[in-house]
């Protein structure tokens, strides 16, 4: 039975900079036991018919946050039904005091993925060269690390903090599943 806060919903968010492997430990992790994976990024480009850089730049980037904040609310919803579900969000909704209060109130566990910042800014250069990875907020590398320690606090505010360097990321969903005591179910 799903209910409010304080009790652990088949749900969890994974949170942390750009570059620390969210969606693709989500993924990993929803294969793993079986629930389904959600990226907030993707849900935002869906419903927009744009990729998050054309949002960006025809928008800024605090129309973009307004999407971002509605398109988490949408789901919000979709969790308080009941469904399983593991989301990756983007690295800056959980330092947006409105999607943090959101997300607590629904009482599902958040897992900041950390990694030292140089090795953050890596996967993301190799991101870029490899898979085309355009992200508006890649800045320099100085702007870069400037951005992360302005946001680290929040997201150790996150409810278990894992670390990702040099582990790919079916190590880390099984590093999270253990940590949080999550297994398969059978049946479901
Ligand atoms: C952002 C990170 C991106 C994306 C957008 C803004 C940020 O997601 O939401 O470009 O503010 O750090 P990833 O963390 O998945 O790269």
């Amino acid at each position: 039975m799903q209910k409010r806060s304080g009790v652990r919903r088949r749900a969890l968010f994974l949170v942390g900079f750009m570059g620390a492997g969210k969606s693709s430990v989500g993924r990993a992790l929803g294969e793993r036991l079986g629930w389904t994976f959600v990226d907030l990024d993707e849900r935002i480009e869906r419903r927009e018919g744009r990729t998050i850089a054309e949002l960006f730049r025809n928008w800024g980037e605090q129309k973009f946050r307004r999407a971002e904040r509605a398109a988490l609310r949408e789901l919000l919803q979709e969790l308080q039904n009941g469904s399983a579900m593991i989301v990756a969000l983007g690295g800056g909704a959980f330092v947006q005091k409105e999607n943090v209060a959101g997300i607590k109130s629904v009482g599902v566990p958040t897992v900041f993925l950390d990694a030292p910042v140089a090795e953050l800014w890596g996967r993301c250069q190799q991101q870029r060269s490899s898979q085309q990875v355009d992200r508006p907020l890649l800045l320099d590398a100085q702007g870069f690390r400037g951005l992360y320690e302005a946001r680290r606090p929040g997201y150790l505010k996150a409810s278990l903090r894992m670390e990702t360097s040099g582990k790919d990321a079916a190590a880390v969903a099984a590093e999270v599943a253990r940590a949080l005591n999550l297994e398969r179910r059978k049946g479901g």
